[in-house]
């Protein structure tokens, strides 16, 4: 089977679950063609939409903020739309695999709609549960610790065994789809989402004391929402909210609605590596 696969990762979870499927289709002589979206140039697109002609299969991959996708996903498909695919009427399968830290009412499937527009139809759709990377001041919450982190890794492989047969045995599976209550809850999360979607630059600010300036949060950016200009830093209405500058800054300079994380409160995880999955 020929797979295209496309993800986005804020803090390395999707990141981490997509790697581990890639390798078992890979395992099993699938060809499988891996991007993740913010590196994607240009100059990729004449191999990309080769491949895309020709593909059984076509997968995204994300994290499920507030039961949607990330605003830079939505964005991508729409480019994907609107641009690089705009003169083909080739339809393909498509699939969807999320991940999430607790609930999300019918979140693996908020893209249909834009994956209609690009001629996809979604056959499978499947939302794992991993744990979140953050501690965040405004939220009294911690990461995990990296045993059950480790343990939450191992539930989740299970489950995406189970993922890979299915989907490459061809079964359709539509998590949620004609769940009312799921679609219900996951409409009320979206609701609440706009905003957050809209403004969540705003939220975003540095720490002056703590910061180093050593901007890599500037580098690590999937958007370029920061701005280093004049020994300042600007967050612009780009972001995607991911938290990644959050999440990795070394300096724990990074604040959100104005506060900074205590660093004995509001521990990083550790558990990826920075720069792997971007
Ligand atoms: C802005 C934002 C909104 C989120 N909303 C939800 C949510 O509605 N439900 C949920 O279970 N997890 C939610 N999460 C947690 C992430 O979905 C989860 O930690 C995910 O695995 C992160 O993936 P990543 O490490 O690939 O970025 C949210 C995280 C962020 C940053």
């Amino acid at each position: 089977m020929k797979i295209l696969l496309f993800y986005f990762s804020g803090t390395g979870n999707t990141w981490w679950l997509i790697n581990e499927f890639v390798s078992r289709a890979r395992e099993d002589h699938h060809t499988v063609d891996l991007y993740s979206i913010e590196k994607i140039t240009n100059d990729q697109w004449s191999s990309i939409n080769k491949f895309w002609d020709n593909a059984d299969l076509v997968g995204f991959g994300y994290p499920i903020y507030g039961s949607t996708a990330p605003k830079i996903m939505k964005e991508f498909l729409t480019t994907v739309t609107t641009v690089h695919r705009k003169d083909s009427t080739i339809e393909k399968s498509a699939f969807v695999l999320t991940t999430m830290e607790l609930f999300s009412g019918d979140g693996a499937l908020a893209l249909r709609s834009y994956l209609k527009k690009a001629n996809l139809s979604l056959v499978y759709a499947y939302n794992f549960q991993m744990v979140s990377n953050l501690g965040i001041p405004i939220i009294t919450y911690n990461p995990v610790s990296e045993a059950r982190f480790a343990k939450r890794r191992a539930r989740t492989l299970k489950k995406l065994d189970k993922v890979y047969r299915e989907l490459l045995a061809g079964r359709k599976r539509l998590q949620n789809l004609y769940n009312p209550l799921g679609y219900f809850l996951g409409w009320i999360q979206r609701v609440g989402m706009a905003p957050v979607e809209r403004q969540s630059w705003k939220y975003f600010g540095v720490d002056e004391t703590r910061c180093t300036q050593c901007q890599q949060c500037v580098n690590q950016c999937p958007t370029q929402a920061i701005i280093f200009e004049d020994d300042q830093f600007t967050f612009d209405p780009s972001c995607t909210a991911c938290f990644r500058c959050y999440n990795f800054c070394p300096a724990q300079a990074i604040t959100i609605a104005g506060r900074s994380a205590n660093p004995k409160r509001h521990r990083q995880h550790q558990t990826y590596i920075k720069g792997d999955y971007y």
